[in-house]
C-alpha cells in the first residue's frame, strides 16, 4: 500500500519501520521551503539528525530515489569507490512503492550556502577542500567500468533541466499561461540569439564522463563544523553531498560549473540595482565584491586541477565548458526563481547578463571572474 506521509502519521510510519538505527526522536520539523519532494527534519537524542523526503505521487521523476539508493549501494560494494561512498549522506531507508527515503547524519552538518549566510569571511581551505573532493569523486568513477555499466543498466542519463524554455520547446498557444516575470526572461532569451546558440549547443554536446551529481548548488553541499578544519584536511566525512537523485554519467564541467556558479551568486546576490546606472557600475557596488570571493574560486578550481590533471588531457576544453556550465547554472537558478516565487527583478536581469557573457565569452569571462588567466590558475 502507498502511504503518504502526513505531520501526523510520520511519527508511526517511523516506529513502524522499527529501525534500531533511529533511535529515540526528540522533536520535529516540518520545512518545506521550495523543495520539489515533501521532507521533515528530526533531531534524535544522540545529537544525529534524520531527514525523511518523499516524493510527491505522480511526479515525473517518481523513481529518481531508487536511482540515487541503487549507486549508493552499489558505490558501498565497491572497495575501490569506498571514499566516494562517503560522500553520500547515510541511507538507513528507502521504501521503493511510497518513494520515502531516510537519512541520518550528525547535526553538526550545515550546508555550504547557511555556512556563507552567517560568515563575513571567505577562508580558502573549505574551497580548497571541495576542489579536491570534487575531483575525486570524478576522476575516480570515470576510471571504474562496474560503475559505468551500473549506471548504463538503471539508464541514468542526463537530462538537462528546463529545456523547455531554453530550447524553445514551449507551445505558442501556452504563452498566455506565462506569467509576466517568465515572459520577461524569455523576451530577454529570444533576443539574445548568441545567447541561445551557445545554450543549445552546450545542452547538446555536454559530455559522458564519469559520475555526476549534476545539482551541486551550495544548499545541496553540507560541511561538518566540526570535523572540517585545517588541520584534519584529510578527513573523509567532511564533506557530504545531498540530493543525488539526478546523478548520472555525465559532464564534470557541469559539477565544477554550478559550483562556481554558486560563489558567483553570493556576489551577484548582494549587488543593489539603480537604473539610473549601468551593469558594469552596477557589478562594482556589490556589497560582497567579486575580489573578495577570488581566492575561493581560485582555490576551487586548482585544487581540483591538481588532484585530477589528467582531465586537460582527455578533455582538453575543460575549463571553458566549466565557465559555460557556471553560466547555464546561473540561468537555472533565475528559471527556477521565476517557477517558484514569480520574481523576475533587476538583480536577476543582471545574472542574466553576467551569465550570458560566461556562456557566450568563456575565455575573457575566465579572466573577468578569477583576476587571472588559464595559464597562471595552475601556479596560483
Ligand atoms: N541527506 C540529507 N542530509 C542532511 N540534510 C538533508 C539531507 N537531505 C535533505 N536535507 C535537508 O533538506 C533540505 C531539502 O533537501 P533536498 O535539497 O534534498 O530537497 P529536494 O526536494 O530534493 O530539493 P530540490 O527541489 O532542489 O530537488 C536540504 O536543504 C537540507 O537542509
Ligand atoms: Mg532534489
Amino acid at each position: 500500500m502507498i502511504i503518504k506521509l502526513t505531520y501526523q502519521n510520520l511519527f508511526n510510519y517511523l516506529n513502524y519501520l522499527k529501525n534500531k538505527q533511529i533511535g529515540d526522536l526528540i522533536s520535529a520539523r516540518v520545512d518545506i521551503k521550495n523543495s520539489r519532494n515533501f521532507y521533515w527534519k528530526i533531531n534524535l537524542i544522540n545529537n544525529n539528525v534524520l531527514t525523511i523526503k518523499q516524493k510527491k505521487l505522480y511526479h515525473e521523476n517518481y523513481e529518481s530515489f531508487a536511482k540515487e539508493h541503487e549507486v549508493y549501494n552499489f558505490l558501498h560494494r565497491c572497495d575501490d569507490l569506498i571514499e566516494i561512498a562517503y560522500l553520500f549522506p547515510n541511507i538507513i531507508n528507502f521504501d521503493k512503492l511510497s518513494s520515502i527515503i531516510i537519512y541520518k547524519y550528525p547535526e553538526t552538518y550545515t550546508s555550504l550556502q547557511t555556512f556563507y549566510e552567517d560568515s563575513t569571511t571567505f577562508q580558502t581551505f573549505i574551497p580548497h577542500k571541495l576542489g579536491k573532493i570534487i575531483a575525486k569523486l570524478h576522476s575516480k568513477t570515470s576510471k571504474s567500468q562496474k560503475l559505468y555499466n551500473c549506471i548504463n543498466e538503471n539508464q541514468l542519463y542526463l537530462t538537462m533541466p528546463c529545456s523547455g524554455y531554453l530550447l524553445n520547446r514551449f507551445d505558442i498557444n501556452s504563452i498566455s499561461n506565462f506569467s509576466a516575470e517568465t515572459l520577461g526572461f524569455i523576451a530577454f532569451y529570444q533576443r539574445h540569439e548568441t545567447l541561445q546558440l551557445a545554450v543549445k549547443e552546450i545542452i547538446k554536446n555536454h559530455r559522458r564522463f564519469s559520475l555526476t551529481h549534476n545539482n551541486l548548488k551550495l544548499n545541496k553541499i553540507l560541511i561538518s563544523k566540526t570535523r572540517l578544519s585545517k588541520t584534519k584536511e584529510e578527513n573523509q566525512t567532511a564533506i557530504k553531498l545531498i540530493d543525488w537523485e539526478n546523478c548520472s554519467w555525465g559532464d564534470p564541467a557541469f559539477d565544477v560549473g554550478t559550483i562556481l556558479a554558486g560563489y558567483l551568486q553570493i556576489w551577484l546576490n548582494s549587488l543593489t540595482i539603480n537604473p539610473a546606472i549601468n551593469l558594469n557600475e552596477s557589478l562594482q557596488f556589490a556589497t560582497i565584491p567579486l575580489e573578495k570571493l577570488q581566492p575561493s574560486l581560485k582555490f576551487f578550481l586548482q585544487a581540483y586541477l591538481k588532484e585530477y590533471p589528467k582531465i586537460l588531457q582527455d578533455y582538453p576544453d575543460f575549463i571553458k565548458r566549466v565557465i559555460q556550465f557556471a553560466g547555464l547554472a546561473i540561468i537555472y537558478e533565475i528559471i527556477a526563481k521565476i517557477e517558484s516565487r514569480h520574481i523576475f527583478q533587476g538583480t536577476d536581469m543582471c545574472m542574466l547578463q553576467v551569465a550570458k557573457n560566461l556562456l557566450c565569452k568563456p575565455s575573457q569571462s575566465f579572466r573577468s571572474i578569477l583576476g587571472i588567466t588559464e595559464g597562471e590558475l595552475s601556479n596560483y
